[in-house]
């Protein structure tokens, strides 16, 4: 069978490098792909918003699966076109992925059913919202609808902050279309939690948790990123909270997008904060995490092509989802200047060090190859991850490989699963 995977950064990466492992593709293509991904999968020039052409290529060189791996094309129905001309596709169809194309959307169904998240309210006038904050207490969150590359939530701790994002978001549209309407949302507090869950419509299966590290800098400071480190598994995320959240928002969500006719396949992220009055959902994404897929699929026993499958084709109920007993931390060495204005094209030198060394990966981000040379080609260029017995083990391992690699510029943070020290 060829498989294709649609997408080009280091969380296709890591599902390039799983598919690569499962033995059963004989041909592994990546729509766009990069550099990196060059080394496991053929990259084929198409951009992941070109849905025909995409298609096109599936049928051309019988492609027997595709995997879509990004959130606009899936929001944007890239499965509904393929399922249309009989290509099987591993992902939601429009009418899902809406759980992560709009807020407002995720937020009605989950008050509806019940499912545990911030209180909040939709607006879709400024000045409705500013009337409204008049009357909340602070802080609270202000979140543009649409998608906004992880950005579109802002913290507001006065009313003078919150007028201003009212208007990034609403007037300045900084997020074009996505602000057309926003949430405004109580502030919570506690760990995050990222839980990936494979889904087949009926059934879900979490996979093991992990965290992120959102801001740029050491401590939680800085702006905002894509993610700049990962761990799994989180020493929040206990046994007990796992059940309660089965039981109270996986199935649940599973069943509500059923019920309201969108069932959902492929796979569902809840982010998750373990606040003082149980687990809530911060937000649901359609597809894998990036950079959680990088800590979370190396710790995977089973066959991705066969669990992808039986997502499909509905059996999820007959896979035995099963993790390693260890950890996994993965570091991102990031342009310096990321997110806001950075050099691409500096040489990376040393990525051969990774070479047959089982437990270790360098997933690219934004590299690209320049007269046969590697360079930097993004703000995020490389995720480093390493396993160990345990998290400290894994975070040793993941920031000694760190220093395999050099390019000028090369940045990252120090405290990547530091948190755990204090669980
Ligand atoms: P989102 O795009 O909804 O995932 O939000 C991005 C980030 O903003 C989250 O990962 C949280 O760190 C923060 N955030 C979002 N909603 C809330 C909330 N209601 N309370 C506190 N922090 C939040
Ligand atoms: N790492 C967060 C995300 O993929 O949305």
């Amino acid at each position: 069978m060829n498989v294709l995977i649609v997408g080009s950064g280091g969380r296709e990466h890591a599902i390039a490098v799983s598919v690569a492992k499962s033995g059963q593709a004989d041909n592994i293509y990546c729509a766009p792909g990069n550099a990196g991904i060059a080394s496991v999968a053929q990259c084929v020039d198409i951009g992941a918003m070109e849905f025909d052409r995409l298609a096109d290529f599936a049928e051309e060189k019988s492609v027997g699966l595709t995997i879509i791996g990004m959130d606009e094309p899936l929001v944007g129905g890239v499965v509904d076109v393929f399922e249309k001309r009989g290509l099987r596709v591993f992902g939601p169809r429009k009418n899902a992925a809406v759980i992560e194309g709009s807020k407002v959307f995720s937020k009605d169904l989950m008050k509806k059913y019940g499912i545990p998240t911030a209180a909040y309210e939709n607006f879709d006038s400024p000045e409705d919202a500013l009337s409204y904050l008049e009357t909340v207490k602070f802080p609270v969150v202000l979140k543009a609808d649409g998608l906004a590359l992880g950005k579109g939530a802002l913290i507001c701790n006065t009313m003078d902050e919150a007028k201003d994002a009212v208007k990034t978001l609403m007037l300045d549209k900084q997020f074009g279309d996505a602000g057309n309407r926003i949430v405004v949302e109580e502030f919570m507090t506690g760990p995050e939690v990222s839980v990936l869950c494979y889904c087949d419509g009926s059934h879900i299966k979490p996979m093991t948790s992990a965290q992120d590290h959102k801001r740029a800098k050491d401590n939680d400071e800085g702006l905002n990123t894509g993610g700049m480190g990962t761990f799994s598994p989180s020493p929040f995320y206990d046994e007990k909270i796992q059940k309660y959240c089965e039981e109270t928002i996986y199935q649940p969500t599973m069943d509500a997008m059923k019920a309201e006719g969108r069932d959902f396949v492929g796979i569902l992220f809840v982010g998750l904060m373990l606040t003082e009055d149980g687990p809530k959902v911060l937000e649901y994404n359609a597809r894998f995490g990036d950079p959680e897929a990088q800590v979370v699929l190396p710790r995977m026993k089973n066959d991705i092509l066969d669990v992808m499958n039986a997502c499909i084709d509905g059996a999820l109920d007959k896979i035995d989802l099963q993790f390693e007993d260890n950890a996994a931390v993965c570091v991102i060495l990031a342009s310096d200047g990321y997110p806001e204005s950075y050099e691409k094209g500096k040489v990376i030198t040393g990525l051969e060090n990774f070479d047959g060394k089982e437990d270790y990966y360098v997933f690219h981000a934004g590299t690209k190859l320049d007269g046969g040379r590697m360079v930097t080609n993004g703000g995020r260029v490389l995720g480093v991850t390493a396993k160990g017995g345990n998290l400290l083990e894994a975070r040793k391992n993941a920031y000694a490989a760190t220093e395999w690699v050099s390019f000028e510029n090369k940045y990252m943070r120090n405290d990547i699963g530091k948190s755990i020290d204090n669980v």
